[in-house]
């Protein structure tokens, strides 16, 4: 009998090593596979990444995030990265301010969101193209957060310099020339990218890559942490569930409690955020309620000077300038958005609103009344709408405008640039690597910004597209008396 049950018993083992064979082959080539839609390269060099030497050695502990959609998206999104900062106590990358719509989210209502990680690697491809294009310029060059750092409010660091001190590679590599040194350049870069965006998984030590977004969660902050894992008060309804088969719930979790001291994530070099974007909806936060963060006073100057961020000297004082040198009187602001998606069926709406405001101004006199416009809409295009009547009637109005290629404006921006540096907070000069290969600088694109400073100092008023973040924005500089501030 038991010469015979032995093969017997043995025979099933061997399928089951080849299947467990078979698997290991499947699941090692769908890594690559899915790798490989964003890194050629990974498919030849499967050597495991770490975090360099360097980057262990150091005492400080980072944070980034994905930033992405339009301007004044970024800008939200770049102050709740301010918060988190400050509440995890670690060293914020600050990221360029990404071209507009370059990279999107999807929608958080709607449970339809690029994942985590794959939003980090767009994030990272789109800096590499601005770095190649020349035309990288930070967030933190834009939007003057100097008093926040120097108050030691907030501890941050330029990505380029975190770049070339955590990987040890300069970002200079993306616009490296020749063929042989620029595949091995675009190599130490992906390899980098790939870490950063969690594609290596969660390394101990060196990095923890968050993979929740507002699907299943909603970062809150409380003293005593006592909302940590409770039910949102929005979740996926029945219909939404069946459809998408979302078997989800949205959970609120505390940030501190999470990911902050005796967490897992703790001892992480490197905390990678995906999307930092929240919109209220249905009385709910999207993604980050920190809303009760003022409460605990350590956080009470933070959260007072974060409420209004302006922009840097070089933004305001062009505005400044327009307004006294080209204008030189007292003027209204229109800023009317017309085409972009929601905005392009909503004209009569825009137009009836600033009709009404112009004609009460007219009565009051004393006449041309001065206006100053922004709008995305081509000046050729004018002449078919209300703008075109307002240009046309020389007695009672006068229209001034912007436009990119205006000597102000590109001004400005050769200012921003060379100003830039010194806006960059690096902690050791020395580490930092210079621009070796990147020549071809070109003038970021500060046209917007000027316009919106140009309006914060509109004092007959001003009027805005209901709706659109860019109002949003000139209205805050306005209240908090943006133009008047040295
Ligand atoms: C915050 O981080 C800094 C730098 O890593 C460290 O020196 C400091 O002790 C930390 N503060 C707290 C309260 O943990
Ligand atoms: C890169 O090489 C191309 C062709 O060899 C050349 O035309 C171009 O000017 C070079 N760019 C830089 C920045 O050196
Ligand atoms: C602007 O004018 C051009 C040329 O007349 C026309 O082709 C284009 O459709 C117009 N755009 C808008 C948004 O009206």
């Amino acid at each position: 009998m038991l010469p015979k049950r032995k093969p017997h018993s043995r025979f099933p083992l061997i399928p089951v090593s080849l299947l467990i064979t078979f698997f290991s082959f499947l699941i090692i080539y769908s890594y690559y596979v899915k790798r490989d839609s964003h890194f050629s390269e990974f498919a030849q060099t499967s050597t495991t990444l770490q975090c360099s030497s360097q980057a262990l050695a150091l005492s400080e502990k980072f944070m980034w995030y994905a930033p992405h959609s339009g301007f004044n998206n970024q800008l939200l999104e770049f102050k709740h990265a301010l918060l988190i900062a400050r509440i995890l106590n670690r060293t914020l990358v600050v990221p360029p301010v990404l071209d507009h719509h370059a990279v999107a989210l999807g929608s958080c209502p709607k449970f339809r969101v690029v994942e985590p990680n794959d939003i980090r690697i767009s994030v990272w491809d789109h800096i590499i193209a601005l770095i190649r294009d020349g035309r990288y310029i930070s967030i933190a060059e834009v939007i003057d957060i100097s008093s926040l750092v120097s108050s030691s409010l907030v501890r941050v660091i330029d990505l380029r310099d975190f770049v070339s001190i955590w990987c040890g590679i300069s970002l200079d590599l993306a616009c490296y020339n020749d063929s042989m040194s620029q595949s091995a350049a675009s190599k130490s870069l992906n390899q980098c990218g790939s870490l950063l965006a969690g594609f290596r998984g969660n390394i101990e030590k060196c990095i923890y890559a968050i993979n929740e977004d507002c699907r299943t969660t909603v970062w809150t902050y409380h003293v005593d942490g006592r909302e940590n894992g409770v039910l949102d008060s929005f979740q996926p309804d029945e219909q939404l569930k069946q459809k998408k088969k979302i078997s989800y719930v949205r959970r609120r979790r505390d940030v501190f409690r999470t990911l902050g001291p005796g967490s897992e994530v703790e001892s992480a070099s490197m905390l990678a955020f995906g999307s930092l974007f929240s919109a209220t909806y249905k009385g709910s936060e999207s993604y980050i309620d920190l809303h009760e963060l003022h409460q605990d006073e350590r956080f009470l100057s933070l959260t007072e000077k974060i409420k209004f961020l302006p922009y840097v000297p070089e933004v305001m004082n062009a505005g400044k300038e327009f307004a006294k040198a080209t204008i030189k009187a007292p003027f209204f602001c229109a800023q009317l958005r017309l085409l972009d998606g929601q905005f392009k069926n909503h004209h009569k709406a825009t137009f009836d609103g600033l009709r009404q405001k112009l004609e009460s101004l007219r009565k009051k006199g004393p006449l041309p009344i001065h206006i100053f416009v922004m709008t995305d809409l081509p000046r050729g295009n004018w002449s078919d709408t209300y703008l075109g009547d307002l240009t046309s009637d020389t007695h009672s109005y006068e229209v001034h405008f912007l436009r990119e290629d205006d000597q102000l404006v590109m001004q400005a921006a050769k200012k921003l640039t060379a100003a830039g540096y010194g806006q960059r907070f690096i902690p050791n000069s020395e580490s930092r690597i210079g621009n070796k290969y990147c020549s071809s600088q070109r003038l970021p694109d500060v046209l917007l910004y000027v316009e919106q400073s140009v309006c914060s100092c509109a004092s007959l008023g001003f009027i805005g597209t209901p709706g659109s973040t860019i109002a949003e924005n000139i209205e805050l500089m306005r209240k908090f008396g943006s133009c008047s501030r040295k």
